[in-house]
């Protein structure tokens, strides 16, 4: 039987890659989770109501947070910095309120808008603290 070793040079070994981006993928697999169950129940339901906020948990929870986590394990300088910090905090605080909150405004709750807004500030804050992070601490190795 034919073996490879770690240290092959065809072989991804999985030391290549830095865990600073882990968390960021993992978090964007439990977003992924939770948005393709509102599709499912979309679907299931034949209520398209929360269309936008199935669109938003899958795009800047999966989609977004995925990609992030794989440039951070990929460049750990920038991963690892404190922009990059920044960037998980406005995310993952920004995100959850921003779901909720839309919820409840396309369900008719006039009254939640001023907190909608104020989460989709922070996580548009978010997203320039990650491309400041990309545009500062990405470096070629
Ligand atoms: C099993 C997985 C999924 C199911 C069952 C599902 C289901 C749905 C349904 C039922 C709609 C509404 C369609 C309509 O109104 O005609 C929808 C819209 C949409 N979905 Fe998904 N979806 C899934 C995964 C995803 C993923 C992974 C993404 C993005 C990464 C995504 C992004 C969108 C977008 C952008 C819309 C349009 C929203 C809008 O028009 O406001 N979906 N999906």
């Amino acid at each position: 039987m034919q073996t490879t070793s770690a240290a092959s040079p065809v072989t991804p070994s999985t030391t290549s890659f830095s865990p600073v981006g882990v968390i960021w993928l993992k978090l964007a697999v439990i977003y992924l989770i939770i948005g393709v169950g509102m599709g499912i129940m979309m679907g299931a339901s034949e209520d398209f109501t929360m269309r936008p906020v199935h669109a938003h948990v899958n795009l800047l929870g999966w989609a977004t947070m995925a990609l992030a986590g794989l440039i951070y394990s990929v460049f750990p300088s920038a991963g690892s910095s404190k922009l990059a910090r920044v960037h998980f905090w406005l995310a993952n605080v920004s995100l959850p309120v921003m779901a909720v909150s839309l919820g409840f405004v396309v369900s008719g709750s006039r009254s939640v808008v001023p907190v909608l807004a104020i989460s989709e500030i922070l996580a548009a804050a978010g997203i320039i603290a990650f491309a400041a992070n990309i545009f500062l601490n990405l470096k070629g190795r």
